[in-house]
């Protein structure tokens, strides 16, 4: 569906034509005067120039050759402005279309295209802890948003499975249980099938490891580990499994209650099969070159301003890196699914790194010219005061129990105000936490840091996700009074506060364009806060379900119905739900 300022300003070019003047003036924009008008052409000023007459003769006869049916108001206004109010029966129309096109009529630029997402980056063998958070929710959105608008979309949460936390871990394991039969290189028999550690044994395991880092033996140990395992060592490989078959399960079940998901549960050892190949290919090529000894690609351009340093593939103890994995990851997604676009979400402080892998996988045609990719790099969510969130002992706070948090705070609230029956709290109590978390972190622009703070975003009043579902919350309950409301047509507003909501629904296409363009799940925040304080004000001014007048009443209805799914649509997007009362 044509979004409305395309449709106002296809119109005014009509005019500015018809009127004999060049149509590439008859630009609109939303007013920047709300107080006396909702669209503005100030195209006359600049066509002023061009034609050297005054720019309030070329408004007035533009404005003539407007069609006086699509407007309330039109004006010419000194010194050369046209302002615009729309007519009723011009946003009927164009709601009614929106109401009956699949998906609100939103267009769909990602049609036949694929893209994949990486988002999550948990690593293996460390439970999630809260820098977890935003790259999951941002990439999920995001994920969604992309759907939406016609992608296929591969989610792949790209483990952290292959590392020096792994050779950590091994390294560890063989100090305190060497007898074990993973560490006897003669050893031939099947392994035992039972892990030698438990989750909770694995999450002791592995920051004891790491601590012992600055151990030079130790980490001597560790850094063999870790080779050995990449190279293949049975014993290493049966241990790996073993962190795998207990770390994975864990994983998904923290982000199934964030309601991420994930198509693909890739990681980093997964790309390892197509290193050789390519490094092999690299280094033929002349694309990787030795440089003290480690294997790089050299990734300078002549306009870079900073310092961009080469893309290291190979280091000299021969072990592979973060870049080698990402650019072998890049392999085989281009061999498996031939995306269009490769988009990351990462912490920004990433970006030198995402930087160095794109150029490298351009330079050495990992990717075509065409294949987009692009670094969504997230700022940090700092606690209430703004500094860095700790635990009480100073440490990391753990995701599952920051979720906790949220949930125990939410769940209070819904049982001191009897908000549900006894049965349906916690089902309540989930759904607004989940959206009190999310709304929280996504309505900030994803580079930007924020302070995380329970109590306000878990507020049903203000710019908070609770606050969306009330709003959703409210409309149900109306509609549910009323009766069937699935096929009443839109009318044409019947009061002000119905042309404001009317106006606020238009905003859904161009919103999503935007969002997509600039991976801004924070522009379908704001658009859901507008449209929701729009419902509200509505609401309150409007007798609804007491109105008289049986048409206009179902007029209304037709009016918050479609607010309502639009709402449910974005906050679908936005990765939570609304429960059925609140
Ligand atoms: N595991 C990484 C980390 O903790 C994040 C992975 C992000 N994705 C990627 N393809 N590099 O920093």
């Amino acid at each position: 569906m044509e979004k409305i300022l395309d449709i106002i300003t296809r119109k005014m070019q009509q005019a500015f034509s018809d009127a004999g003047y060049d149509p590439a003036f008859g630009r609109v924009t939303v007013s920047n005067r709300p107080d006396l008008c909702e669209y503005q052409c100030n195209g006359a000023l600049s066509a002023a120039k061009q034609y050297k007459c005054a720019p309030i003769q070329i408004a007035k006869a533009v404005a003539e050759k407007l069609d006086a049916a699509d407007y309330d108001l039109v004006e010419a206004v000194n010194p050369g402005f046209i302002n615009l109010k729309l007519s009723g029966s011009f946003l009927q129309a164009y709601l009614e279309q929106m109401r009956t096109a699949e998906d609100f009529g939103v267009e769909k630029p990602g049609t036949g295209k694929t893209i994949v997402v990486d988002y999550g980056g948990a690593n293996v063998a460390k439970p999630l802890h809260i820098g977890h958070l935003r790259p999951a929710i941002i990439g999920e959105a995001l994920k969604r948003l992309y759907k939406f608008m016609g992608y296929h979309t591969i989610g792949d949460v790209h483990l952290g499975d292959w590392g020096l936390q792994m050779g950590l871990i091994i390294a560890e394991l063989q100090e305190r249980q060497p007898e074990l039969p993973y560490f006897d290189p003669d050893f031939i028999g099947d392994y035992p099938a039972r892990s030698p550690f438990t989750l909770a044994e694995l999450e002791e395991l592995y920051p004891t490891a790491s601590a012992k880092k600055t151990d030079p033996v130790f980490a001597e140990k560790a850094h063999t580990a870790t080779y050995e395992l990449q190279q293949g060592r049975r014993g290493y490989r049966a241990i790996w499994d073993h962190i795998m078959g207990v770390s994975l399960p864990d994983l998904r079940r923290i982000y199934d209650t964030l309601d991420v998901h994930f198509e693909q549960w890739l990681g980093e050892s997964d790309a390892d099969p197509y290193i050789p190949a390519m490094v092999a290919d690299m280094k033929e090529r002349g694309l990787a070159v030795e440089s003290e000894g480690a294997l790089v690609i050299p990734v300078a351009e002549d306009t870079d301003k900073k310092e961009v340093p080469p893309c290291i593939l190979i280091k000299s103890d021969g072990s592979a890196i973060y870049a080698t994995t990402d650019l072998a990851t890049m392999v085989q997604r281009m061999e498996d699914w031939k995306p269009d676009k490769m988009l990351y979400v990462t912490d920004k402080r990433q970006a030198l790194h995402f930087e160095q892998v794109f150029r490298a996988a351009r330079k050495s045609g990992i990717v075509t010219e065409q294949t987009e990719l692009e670094h969504v790099g997230h700022g940090t969510m700092n606690g209430k005061d703004g500094k860095p969130f700790k635990t009480r002992d100073g440490g990391v706070l753990r995701l599952e129990q920051l979720i906790a948090d949220m949930t125990d705070f939410v769940r209070a609230k819904v049982i001191e105000n009897k908000i549900v029956s006894d049965e349906l709290v916690e089902d309540t109590t989930a759904k607004i936490a989940l959206a009190a978390l999310k709304y929280g972190d996504l309505s900030n622009q994803p580079t930007k840091d924020y302070n995380f703070d329970l109590e306000r975003f878990a507020a049903f009043e203000g710019n908070t996700g609770p606050y969306i579902l009330y709003t959703i919350v409210r409309i149900k309950s109306i509609l549910s009074k009323y009766g069937a409301w699935e096929s009443l047509p839109i009318r044409a507003p019947a009061n002000p506060f119905a042309k404001e909501l009317m106006l606020s629904v238009t905003k859904f296409g161009s919103t999503m364009e935007a969002a997509l363009r600039s991976s801004a799940p924070n522009l379908i925040c704001a658009y859901i806060y507008d449209l929701a304080g729009a419902v509200n004000k509505f609401y309150h001014e409007t007798r609804i379900l007491g109105e008289e007048d049986k048409e206009k009443q179902a007029g209304y209805i037709a009016l918050i119905a479609l607010a309502k799914n639009i709402l449910e649509q974005c906050i679908y997007l936005l990765g939570f739900s609304a429960p059925d009362k609140m």
